[in-house]
């Protein structure tokens, strides 16, 4: 019997979720968080699972959409495929009480990462790592950073999260001009480019 690619894809993700539970089941550093990393560049590798008939670049005035393709029973995993037209940019920010690992299966993205200072709420730059097919970022909880895509070639990543969007909790936000940080909980409204494709 042919297996489709879906199904394929399903079981590539609850394997690797079982490998990352193992690298971050005793703490969650900076070295588990790296094991962690390679095995969501590693489902990147398998390109296959993630066609762009499934994961179609944004039209129709959209310029994002995050497709919500896995999420465990207890909500403490959570994987979303981002396809983004070149261009898109996000502040520095942080993912509430969440790690955060972005891969990349197409397309570039430049990752600025920043601490906030412990004398303001500002952010400080801390250094640039690229995004881009056989390279990753990692975040710890509370961990910031901005992004920007670079090139013509429209995005599809793969973001994996400690807890979904709607439950990663207060998240800080940075504007480096004024140097004021905003503290915000996404809500619907916020969450509407995302499209749940668990199942
Ligand atoms: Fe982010």
């Amino acid at each position: 019997m042919k297996i489709s690619i879906k199904e394929r894809r399903k079981q590539a993700i609850v394997a690797m979720v079982d490998r990352v539970r193992h690298c971050l089941n005793e703490e969650i550093t900076i070295a588990s968080i790296e094991l962690a990393k390679v095995e969501l560049m590693k489902l990147c590798e398998q390109q296959a699972l993630f066609p762009r008939e499934d994961f179609p670049v944004p039209s129709e005035g959209q310029s994002e959409l995050f497709f919500h393709v896995y999420e465990d029973p207890i909500q403490e995993y959570s994987l979303y495929v981002y396809s983004a037209l070149p261009g898109q940019s996000y502040r520095p920010h942080n993912h509430g009480n969440s790690w955060a690992i972005v891969a990349a299966i197409e397309g570039t993205e430049i990752h600025s990462l920043y601490r906030q200072t412990e004398y303001s709420s500002a952010a400080e730059w801390i250094t640039d790592i690229i995004v881009e097919p056989g390279t990753a970022v990692s975040l710890l909880p509370g961990g910031i950073h901005a992004i920007q895509s670079a090139g013509d070639c429209p995005l599809l990543h793969l973001h994996f999260y400690g807890k979904s969007f709607e439950i990663q909790g207060e998240r800080t936000e940075f504007d480096v001009r004024t140097g004021q940080a905003c503290h915000l909980t996404l809500d619907d409204n916020d969450l509407s480019y995302i499209i749940d494709v668990i199942s």
